[in-house]
């Protein structure tokens, strides 16, 4: 995969990337914002809060670390709940500085203002390195891929790949074994991806498999529960 990445301007009006190699965007044209919150902040982080009410650290592994949006917005949710959050994320094409620099992110809401030079700081955070970043928010990014990448036990899982019509390998089954192994009891495995295969795939490892109404765009999307 080359780099040919362009800046597009999503319905919701925040930023994604239109990868041409590819032609994939990294998020839903509907709104890259609206899906990162309804996917993974609110049927991942908020429902492993509901089950979890205590302020005991969680631990996440995103897969695709890309604009950093999701990292970004678990730093508010860490801050805002006061929840310590421990961040597993790999990328195996980081973005330039010319990119990153242009996302529109930190702009979108007021209660966002605050939190708005953390973005830049993910980016230029040392690879393969964890760092403190913010009070409740530390962070882990590796550049590699999910194929090497040696997991940590996670209790959420963000998995935000390329689509499989698009990058089929990252889907196969014996990775998304190799995740649920990793994952802790009670973990969460969430994605805005809602296809047939995926199902049967994550019910066979063992998962429970839910069927979610999607972000806007989409009627649903995908929750895996290691129960
Ligand atoms: C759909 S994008 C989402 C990225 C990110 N979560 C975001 O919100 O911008 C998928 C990401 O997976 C990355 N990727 C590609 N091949 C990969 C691999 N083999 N392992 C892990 N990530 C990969 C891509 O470079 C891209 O950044």
């Amino acid at each position: 995969m080359s780099e040919k990445l362009k800046i597009i301007l999503t319905e919701d009006g925040s930023h994604s990337l239109y990868n041409e190699d590819l032609k994939e965007t990294y998020h839903s044209f509907h709104g890259a914002l609206k899906e990162s919150v309804h996917v993974f902040m609110l049927y991942g982080l908020d429902s492993w809060l509901m089950e979890n009410p205590t302020k005991k650290p969680l631990r996440i592994f995103e897969v695709g670390f890309g604009t950093g949006l999701n990292a970004w917005l678990t730093l508010v949710w860490a801050e805002q709940n006061q929840i310590p959050v421990l961040y597993h994320t790999i990328e195996p094409f980081p973005l330039s500085e010319e990119i990153y620099s242009q996302l529109n992110y930190g702009d979108l809401d007021d209660g966002f203002f605050h939190y708005k030079p953390y973005l830049t700081r993910l980016h230029k955070m040392e690879w393969d390195k964890g760092a403190v970043v913010s009070e409740y928010f530390n962070m882990k990014k590796e550049k590699t891929t999910l194929e090497e990448v040696t997991l940590y036990p996670s209790d959420v899982v963000f998995f935000d790949a390329f689509a499989p019509s698009k990058q089929p390998e990252l889907w196969e089954k014996q990775l998304l074994e190799k995740i649920y192994e990793s994952m802790n009891q009670g973990g969460i495995f969430t994605t805005y991806c809602a296809q047939g295969k995926l199902k049967r795939d994550l019910k066979e490892i063992g998962f429970e498999v839910e069927s979610l109404p999607g972000p806007p765009g989409k009627k649903e999307m995908t929750r895996g529960w290691k129960k």
